[in-house]
């Protein structure tokens, strides 16, 4: 098996040079620190990265890029940005990043970005018409993870910026979700997009069927399926038995993973909502990050340095999760992203080498939208036992005119993070505030597709900068397979069928007392 070096993280120097650092750090006073860090901040195109309250001085910045360094990290970027298969369990490369080019994008990737951007155009400027002659008023994408995520935070984020017809989002496979997405929509007027690469995921294959057979029930015409329903896949076999024809396939490729798509196809509800002119500043700012990556020296190199933040923090300073605050309403769903997106990747325990992992990897990623996590979780922020780190997430300029609300946001949002870094000294203990959680700040200029572009790209790339560290394969989630497969079963007995014999008793116990309170199963 390939890897980048053939050690282990803990046996280079520089961990073990930053493992005694991080003694000092951890037994020094947990508040401000004597000797700060010079600099702190890094400007990336519309992103202002802010790092100096996190528990970092010039000494353990210099270790954690020397930490990269040894840990070939300029290497694995090579070969990621050059298309190498850098996933290796699955034998792939890992090729998002030509989704982003324009001018040199190859051929097979723009062909198929100028047919889903025209469907896109066609259906927000109306030239696009349902079988009885209706343009779309509203669009229902289905997918799930990799293929829902991204789209939807995408479309919620710049939502007041849509000008084309609702698009709705169906990922769960509870039947309330089903309802809640079709709910009040004519099938006549809409457009149903199936979104998965493999089209065979359980919640997708669910609700793709529960769609169609609501179309059908409605509009008695089996001949209207292969147009009003559009696949985005790269298993265009199964798209097509489905009811949806080649010309309604749009391509994904094996050496796309789902949590890195949102860039192709998968994007399609982005240009429907907001236009292909949105979408193209969306992967503008992606690109631009891209080519940071490729180019910018390791102390600058700000996804580098994200990951070496996420390693301080969690493998030396203790910190078993990362809160990501959002103090952007338009940003209520990146904690929800950024859980795929780092958690399912970098969620690992054995690394390159077969050999299981012997330093910590991805700490648990939560968040939410501020400032009400202000009235609910900060408190254990603030005052509870365990250390976090965070990311702030603001925009210094609103969408909005109401400028003294936009100014209390952010002035909450840089205060919850001095509190967070700083603490407070009290003579009462039980209102002491003992500080010393790292944060970093990411301010974007205002919330425009190019920005939202670089800023989703940046955590792509620091998922990748902190895999390649901890020598895990960031591509492959096959601890997910896991629960697919216990469900079939579980799901037999749940309808009656199957032997009790092949169920624990607790889960046939759970199963009866579904079955005994369900007419319908
Ligand atoms: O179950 C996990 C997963 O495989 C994700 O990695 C992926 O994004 C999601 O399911 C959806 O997969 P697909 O696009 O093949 O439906």
């Amino acid at each position: 098996m390939s890897a980048w070096t053939s050690s282990a993280p803990e046996q280079l120097d520089a961990w073990r040079r930053l493992g005694t650092l991080a003694q000092s750090v951890v037994a020094a006073p947990r508040g401000r620190s004597s000797t700060p860090l010079s600099g702190g901040s890094e400007r990336l195109g519309p992103l202002l990265i802010d790092y100096s309250k996190q528990r970092l001085d010039d000494e353990s910045k210099r270790a954690l890029v020397a930490l990269a360094e040894q840990s070939e990290l300029p290497a694995a970027i090579a070969k990621l940005c050059a298309g190498e298969p850098v996933n290796v369990t699955e034998n792939r490369a890992a090729r998002h990043m030509d989704l982003r080019m324009s001018a040199n994008a190859k051929a097979e990737v723009a062909d198929e970005r100028r047919r889903f951007l025209a469907l896109a155009e066609s259906v927000r400027n109306g030239t696009w018409r349902g079988t009885t002659g209706r343009p779309a008023a509203a669009v229902v994408h289905i997918g799930i993870g990799g293929s829902h995520l991204g789209p939807e935070l995408v479309v919620d984020a710049l939502a007041p910026a849509a000008t084309g017809p609702e698009v709705r989002f169906l990922a769960n496979m509870d039947g309330h979700a089903v309802n809640a997405a079709l709910a009040g929509l004519d099938p006549a007027t809409t457009l149903v997009v199936i979104a998965s690469k493999s089209f065979t995921t359980l919640e997708t294959m669910l609700n793709a069927a529960a769609v169609k057979s609501w179309f059908l029930e409605r509009t008695c015409d089996p001949g209207a399926i292969a147009h009003h329903f559009v696949a985005v896949t790269a298993n265009t076999a199964a798209a097509e038995q489905f009811g949806v024809p080649q010309a309604g396939c749009f391509r994904l490729w094996d050496w796309l993973g789902g949590r890195f798509s949102l860039w192709s196809a998968v994007g399609l509800p982005i240009a429907i909502a907001l236009g292909s002119e949105a979408f193209e500043e969306l992967l503008a700012g992606a690109h631009a990050v891209d080519e940071h990556l490729r180019s910018a020296p390791l102390h600058r190199n700000v996804p580098v340095l994200l990951a070496l933040l996420q390693i301080w923090n969690t493998n030396f300073l203790g910190a078993s999760s990362h809160a990501v605050l959002a103090y952007d309403r338009r940003l209520k769903l990146l904690p929800d992203y950024l859980q795929q997106l780092e958690m399912e990747s970098n969620g690992k325990s054995v690394r390159l080498d077969g050999e299981r992992a012997t330093t910590h990897t991805c700490p648990v990623i939560w968040g939410g939208e501020e400032s009400n996590g202000q009235h609910a979780f900060h408190q254990l922020l603030h005052q509870g036992t365990r250390a976090f780190s965070a990311d702030l997430i603001a925009c210094a300029k609103p969408a909005h005119d109401l400028p003294n609300h936009h100014a209390w946001l952010l002035a909450n949002c840089l205060a919850q993070s001095k509190a967070m870094r700083e603490g407070r000294a009290a003579d009462e203990p039980h209102r002491r505030v003992e500080g010393g959680h790292p944060c970093t700040t990411i301010l974007l200029d205002e919330l425009t597709p190019r920005a939202l572009g670089a800023l989703l790209a940046l955590y792509e790339h620091k998922v990748f900068c902190a895999s390649a560290i901890w020598q895990i394969n960031p591509f492959d989630q096959w601890g997910v397979e896991l629960g697919k497969e216990l469900a079939a079963p579980i799901y037999a007995r749940l309808r009656g069928k199957g032997k009790s014999a092949t169920q624990d008793p607790s889960t046939e116990a759970l199963a009866n007392a579904i079955r005994s309170q369900n007419r319908v199963l």
